[in-house]
């Protein structure tokens, strides 16, 4: 983020000496057409956490990169309990089972950059997820995914969530972390050019 400022800046100061260059006195309408062309990328971080980890690392990657954040929620909410909860997960992913979901996001053809975080559920992601790359079009998107599991690992979950995004370019170098593991975050921001 800090280099895209950066270069904001000197685009900024250029089009200033220009205009003085030129005698043109109207620095604000160069300002304003290099503001409309000079935008940064639009980012949205969309989630879905049963348990809350998913939802921290979500946050933590708002706290760094700014951008909208989209908490994916089913109509029927999955039960309390942990074992019934992966009883019904395990049918879900058997049968390919897409849950209806809450709400939808307001124009997600405005987004440049779409993070989107799932819980490692039976090695794949939640059937949420699926849900939300079912409804929304993607396609030609950066995706980011990152993933948070309890000892698996990524396991399937990145292949299945690219199988499932059509059209997207899902970035190579996805978030992986234990539970609601934050430590590190910055760095792989950093590492996708995105850290502020
Ligand atoms: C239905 C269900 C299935 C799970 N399956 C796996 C799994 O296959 N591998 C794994 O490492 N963790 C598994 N977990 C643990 C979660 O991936 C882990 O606790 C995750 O961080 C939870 O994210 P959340 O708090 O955002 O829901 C499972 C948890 C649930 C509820």
């Amino acid at each position: 983020m800090k280099k895209i400022m950066a270069l904001f800046c000197a685009l900024l100061a250029s089009a200033a000496a220009q205009a003085a260059e030129t005698g043109n006195a109207n620095t604000a309408t160069a300002t304003e057409d290099l503001t409309m062309t000079q935008n940064a990328p639009k980012i949205l971080i969309a989630y879905y956490s049963w348990s809350g980890n998913t939802k921290e690392v979500a946050e933590k990657i708002q706290e760094e990169v700014g951008g909208d954040i989209f908490r994916i929620e089913t109509v029927q909410p999955y039960p309390e309990e942990y074992h019934a909860t992966t009883t019904q997960a395990k049918q879900e992913i058997n049968e390919g089972f897409k849950p209806e979901l809450k709400s939808k996001v307001d124009n997600i053809a405005q987004y440049d950059v779409v993070f989107i975080g799932s819980p490692n559920w039976w090695g794949t992601i939640a059937p949420a997820v699926s849900s939300f790359l079912a409804e929304n079009d993607l396609s030609g998107k950066t995706v980011i995914p990152f993933i948070t599991h309890g000892g698996g690992g990524v396991q399937n979950t990145v292949k299945d969530l690219t199988a499932q995004c059509n059209g997207c370019k899902v970035s190579d170098n996805p978030w992986t972390g234990y539970g609601s593991r934050t430590m590190g975050i910055g760095g792989w921001l950093e590492d996708l050019g995105y850290a502020r």
